[in-house]
């Protein structure tokens, strides 16, 4: 039996307060990178983002039913919520099913009822305190919710984004989560050639020989090892025992 048989299905939410984080960013190109490593597996995009950024950008780039525009803010809720609720669960019924989610900024409409049903939460930010404050305030409301709903999952991991290439020292950012349960991922750093710009968006094959591609594939397999693999759901089962 293959090492991914016995994968279980993993929903990545990708979500923070903060606007203009890399959400959209990172999903796209997340989705792209899963796409590649797991080539018999359908990794699903789904855009709840009444903006649909991601929608726009990886639409002609997916195959039909990989790429879901599912609007969620005031104006559409109800109707695309309860569709959303059960498109993540058909989804995540099946065995070795990924899918990732983009979320706008803010917490409209049903975000948290969408954010626990999914294995994890992928926070972008950036470096600086304006980014990081209302972060870690984001993740603590998460914790506490965490609480209440005894549930370890989502799990929380924070993707440092937009990092300047000259950037070594990421105490800031641990001290910053020592407040809080999160998981610290592998940051990605700025590249103008990374800004989306639809129609011609030609995802990881635009930004080929980039340090940028090369964090974005080390940020993948960062969420194989920990994510996809059922590692985190291990690590924090034992725990709770
Ligand atoms: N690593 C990066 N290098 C260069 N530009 C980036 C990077 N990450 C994001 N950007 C740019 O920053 C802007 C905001 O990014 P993005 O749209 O992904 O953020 P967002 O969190 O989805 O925003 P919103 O809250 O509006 O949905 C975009 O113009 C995007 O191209
Ligand atoms: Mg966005």
């Amino acid at each position: 039996m293959s090492e991914m048989a016995a994968q279980i299905a993993k929903a990545i939410f990708v979500g923070n307060i903060k606007g203009g984080v890399g959400k959209s960013t990172l999903t796209v190109y997340l989705t792209e990178y899963l796409r590649h490593r797991f080539k018999r597996q359908s990794v699903v995009l789904i855009d709840t983002d009444p903006q649909g950024t991601s929608f726009e950008l990886m639409e002609p780039k997916s195959k039909n039913g990989d790429v879901r525009f599912l609007p969620v803010g005031d104006r559409y809720d109800g109707v695309n919520m309860s569709t959303l609720d059960g498109v993540l669960r058909r989804l995540l019924a099946q065995n070795e099913n990924i899918a990732v989610v983009d979320t706008g900024a803010g917490k409209l409409g049903s975000f948290w009822q969408l954010a626990f049903l999914c294995n994890t939460l992928l926070v972008p930010t950036s470096m600086s305190w304006a980014d990081l404050r209302p972060t870690i305030d984001f993740i603590k409301e998460i914790d506490e919710r965490k609480s209440d709903l005894r549930s370890v999952t989502p799990h929380v991991v924070v993707v440092p984004n937009r990092v300047s290439p000259h950037q070594r020292n990421f105490q800031p950012i641990t001290d910053a989560l020592k407040e809080v349960n999160a998981i610290l991922a592998p940051p990605i750093s700025e590249l103008s050639a990374a800004r989306n710009s639809s129609p011609n968006f030609s995802g990881l094959d635009g930004v080929g020989g980039t340090r940028f591609h090369r964090e974005i594939e080390r940020l993948g397999e960062f969420l194989v090892e920990y994510v996809i693999s059922g590692e985190l759901d291990r690590i924090y089962a034992e725990t709770a025992n």
